[in-house]
């Protein structure tokens, strides 16, 4: 009898659930371990394969397969369905040999005390000698029964995904360099914990695999949306009073780590004060660009350091009203979906968004409000007297964007071959109530810090204002990055008839008071 044992891959959308199981266990979703399994898949996907038959049914894996079409995956590991009894004549009798080798090999890391390696060595050798596999029935053979109990004693179901994961994942990152290998396995359940291990070896291994191009310089130009893969230290490219509205987040005062590659890189600086003035060396620029009624939207926060919050937001605010530029207005994003931090403080749950003009009469409507209200609780009042709350919380959203996934895109990078390592994004619809308020139809608006691309999508979002978009951006990784990012949601944007601008010829750049 010939048998398939090979993993082969299948679109879910092409399988058929088991709906004997289904009748029985009901809706998956409410089963008390499908958050844990749907966890475990988005980090390491799915590494058990299903059990199919040769016509797409599943015997066992419904609610691996119910979460990958929920999370839309587009191919998922298969196994074909085997009869227990011939799994084990096929597999266990050949590979004896070679796992009593491999027993031997882990034994002396046993004697020490379990390992996350030794776990999963074990593991590996029961599943191997006793041909576990998922489906295999174990009515039918008591060794089996006891094999598996015994394998669930070393670890349960959550630790064995992570510690296969990991094991996959050092193989891709170390290809043939076992020493490297078992050099990481060292230090895993010492210092470092499995689940900091299986989000390490993931991008390990993506960065293995990555193309060796991907430092150098990375346009994204399509009609609608240009991103230069320049500092905004230069904005040479941009004519003067052409830009309705400047909106982004620059990276905050010592709250990340620098990017590898960028010396000096904005946010690093000793005190908060140097922050806020190499800040402000970026926008008084924006002055040239800027249309008179335009407005600079800056979404920004900061941290605290020796015991005192720095003051970095409020240096700023400062430094602009003293070089001219008006602060028009204060909003505050309500986060609903902080951690917890520590300290003699509460959790700060909200960021600032700035939004300073240049003329004391901005740009401003809110009349797109209408319709929003009465059920939400950012708008207020109706009609021709509607108002946008300055105290913004998506829950009640405009676009419901939901928010911002950055697991997501960093999936959707690794599928493109590259890690995304820095990504502090923004939701769009943050962006979003910035065009919304304050461009007209048929603008030009700019981020200084593109990032990932978020008010790029606020863009798109706001279709209907038919607004081009000019993204700055560092580093070359947010601007492929960004692509990914607008295009799994607006997919391949052309480009072909660009807006152009309607320069002055006004050209100076104002100087630090
Ligand atoms: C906080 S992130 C912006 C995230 C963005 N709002 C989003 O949602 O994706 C700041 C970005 O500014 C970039 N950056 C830092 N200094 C820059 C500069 N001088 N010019 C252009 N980009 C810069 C960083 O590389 C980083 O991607």
């Amino acid at each position: 009898m010939q048998h398939n044992l090979r993993v082969f891959y299948r679109d879910p959308k092409e399988l058929i659930p088991n709906q004997l199981n289904a009748d029985i266990s009901g809706d998956p979703q409410k089963n008390s371990r499908y958050q844990e399994l749907l966890q475990s898949i988005k980090i390491c996907g799915i590494l058990q394969p299903l059990i199919v038959t040769k016509r797409n049914r599943i015997r066992a894996g419904n609610m691996r397969h119910h979460i990958a079409l929920s999370i839309g995956l587009t191919k998922v590991p298969c196994l074909e369905e085997i009869d227990s009894d011939e799994l084990l004549k096929v597999e266990a009798v050949e590979n004896k040999e070679q796992i009593i080798d491999n027993y031997k090999t882990v034994s002396h890391d046993i004697n020490k005390g379990d390992t996350p390696y030794s776990k999963l060595m074990r593991i590996k050798i029961l599943e191997e000698y006793y041909g576990i596999r998922q489906g295999v029935r174990i009515d039918k053979s008591p060794e089996i029964k006891q094999a598996k109990e015994k394998r669930d004693k070393i670890a349960p179901q959550t630790e064995r995904t992570q510690l296969k994961a990991i094991e996959k994942n050092l193989e891709l990152a170390f290809p043939d360099d076992a020493e490297k290998q078992k050099e990481y396995w060292g230090k895993v359940g010492t210092g470092k914990s499995v689940i900091a291990a299986v989000k390490e070896t993931k991008m390990l291994a993506v960065k293995a695999q990555e193309p060796e191009d991907l430092d150098e310089r990375f346009d994204y130009i399509t009609d609608q949306i240009k991103i230069y893969n320049q500092s905004c230290l230069d904005l040479s490219n941009i004519p003067n009073k052409s830009i309705r509205a400047i909106i982004g987040s620059p990276p905050y005062h010592l709250m990340k780590p620098p990017q590898e590659g960028f010396e000096n890189e904005l946010g690093q600086e000793e005190t908060a004060k140097q922050y806020a003035l190499n800040l402000l060396e970026l926008y008084l620029p924006c002055k040239r660009i800027l249309l008179d009624d335009g407005s600079i939207w800056i979404v920004i926060n900061e941290g605290v350091k020796n015991g005192s919050y720095t003051g970095a937001v409020e240096w700023l605010i400062v430094l602009m009203l003293e070089n001219g530029f008006i602060l028009n207005d204060v909003l505050i994003w309500a986060k609903y979906n902080t951690q917890p931090s520590g300290g003699n403080r509460s959790t700060r749950n909200f960021e600032y968004i700035l939004q300073f003009t240049l003329k004391p009469v901005p740009k401003c409507d809110f009349t797109w409000l209408n319709g929003f209200e009465p059920l939400n609780d950012n708008v207020f009042g109706v009609g021709a007297g509607i108002k946008l709350a300055s105290f913004i919380h998506l829950k009640e959203g405009f676009v419901k964007t939901s928010v911002a996934n950055t697991g997501r895109l960093r999936e959707a990078c690794e599928k493109e071959g590259f890690y995304l390592e820095h990504s502090s994004t923004y939701p769009p619809e943050i962006p979003f109530v910035c065009i919304k308020t304050s461009c007209q139809k048929g603008d030009h608006i700019a981020d200084l810090f593109n990032g990932c691309g978020s008010t790029a999508k606020a863009v798109l979002y706001a279709a209907d204002m038919d607004i081009t978009y000019h993204g700055f951006e560092i580093n070359p990784v947010s601007v492929r990055a960004s692509k990914i990012n607008i295009e799994m949601d607006f997919g391949k944007q052309s480009n072909g008839k660009t807006k152009e601008f309607k320069p002055t010829t006004d050209n100076s750049t104002p100087k630090v008071a």
